[in-house]
């Protein structure tokens, strides 16, 4: 394993029964509705991309950008990136984020989506560590709720490494301390 991975918290075979059960249940949902999905790059990417085989009903996919963390720790502060391409308005939006930690990043591109005008807006997130919330919000659909330990892996980085790990793992004291 990884040097930088205390211990794997959800395996890839977890990974994959998290998706299709959010899946299933989002198929159901949205299946008369005017899916629009945008996700929080860079960290939802990996989540997304196999999410979005696990739903089975017409939708159309866009990405947002914005960055807010400096190692391991929350800035405040949250750099705006990238706007979306398609226009919302009249659209179900399904904003999918990595991770809810303190919300303000959720809470930030929420907020940018609804002067859009969107139809409705709801949130899905693969991990939720409800520990760390300050800003008022939650997420409508959520893989697990984890631990308040920083995370690593299928997608979510360290300083801009390990996010092509296969499973979600807890960062090392180690790799924390540096
Ligand atoms: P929030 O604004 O504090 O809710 O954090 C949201 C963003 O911070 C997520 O989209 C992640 O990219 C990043 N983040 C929060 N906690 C972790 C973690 O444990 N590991 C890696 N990234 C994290
Ligand atoms: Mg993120």
């Amino acid at each position: 394993m990884n040097t930088a991975v205390k211990r794997i918290l959800i395996s890839k075979r977890k990974l994959k029964n998290i998706n299709k059960r959010l899946g299933r249940q989002i198929t159901k949902d949205y299946k008369d509705k005017n899916l629009l999905i945008v996700c929080i790059l860079k960290s939802s990417a990996v989540f997304v991309s196999d999410l979005l085989r696990n739903i089975k009903c017409d939708c159309k996919v866009d990405y947002i950008s914005v960055s807010s963390y400096n190692g391991t720790k929350p800035t405040g502060n949250i750099e705006f990136k990238k706007d979306i391409d398609i226009n919302p308005e009249g659209y179900d939006i399904l904003l999918i984020d990595d991770i809810i930690d303190t919300g303000n990043t959720l809470k930030y591109v929420k907020e940018i989506l609804l002067e859009k005008n969107p139809f409705s807006i709801r949130i899905c997130c693969l991990l939720d560590k409800p520990y760390g919330r300050k800003a008022d919000i939650n997420a409508d659909y959520i893989g697990k709720i984890i631990p308040d330990e920083y995370v690593i892996g299928y997608g979510l980085d360290y300083d801009e490494k390990y996010r092509n790990l296969p499973f979600i793992g807890i960062l090392s004291d180690e790799q924390e301390r540096r």
